[in-house]
């Protein structure tokens, strides 16, 4: 029992995604599949055991060794730089952290540039790196409204299809990183569990480049 290993899984669309890259790569567990609430499933013969986190938590989960391995987009590893081992780039969950104002838009260099965000340490790094002085507006969704409704000058966000910015006729300004969901690991347990941690990765890795 000891050698399970515990895996944070992002609840919703990409965490299904996640899911069925796990089963191919031969770590079913079809109670998964099921329409529950239930939040953790296991099968006892691959040594497997899942949990449904909200995804900005999963690195905190692993981080925290409360979870063995997990799957976490790279926005949120750079935004909260968890303590944990980068394993894989998965792939998946693929879209990118920008820029985005009104069309309009044209920067006065001369004062401070208002920032909305949900990402305030991804927003300052890539500003400060510009010797841009900005004020920083932490909100923890609908982004796009601030600029419409002139609480901030931009927004930095995910712009995955790129409908949210287009359907509120916002566009992207300046792109900053691509982001894409990866598989992450506790730094103890890669440690101790590390031949049936580096099972799963060549597993994935497999799975992926098939
Ligand atoms: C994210 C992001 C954008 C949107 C981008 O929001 O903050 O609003 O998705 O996706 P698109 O380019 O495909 O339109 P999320 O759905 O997480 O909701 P939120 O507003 O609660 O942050």
């Amino acid at each position: 029992m000891s050698d399970m290993i515990n895996v944070a899984l992002p609840k919703g669309r990409l965490g299904e995604q996640v899911y069925d890259m796990f089963e191919a790569a031969g770590y079913p567990c079809a109670e998964i599949r099921e329409d529950s609430r239930k939040l953790i499933f296991e099968n006892n013969e691959a040594g497997i055991r899942y949990f449904w986190v909200k995804p900005s938590d999963v690195a905190i989960y692993v981080e925290r060794g409360a979870a063995d391995i997990g799957v976490a987009g790279k926005d949120i590893l750079l935004e909260y730089r968890p303590d944990i081992y980068e394993l894989l780039d998965l792939g998946v969950g693929k879209c990118f952290m920008a820029v985005a104002g009104k069309r309009d838009f044209h920067d006065n260099t001369g004062r401070t540039l208002k920032v909305a965000t949900k990402f305030p340490h991804i927003a300052s790094e890539y500003y400060s790196g510009l010797c841009r002085e900005i004020d920083i507006i932490k909100l923890m969704g609908s982004i796009e409204l601030a600029p419409i409704l002139g609480l901030s000058d931009v927004i930095v966000d995910i712009v995955e299809t790129g409908t949210t910015l287009k359907e509120n006729d916002l566009v992207v300004l300046e792109k900053i990183v691509p982001v894409s969901a990866r598989l992450i690991s506790n730094k103890v347990s890669f440690k101790f569990k590390n031949v049936e941690i580096n099972r799963i990765v060549d597993a994935m890795r497999e799975h992926i480049n098939r």
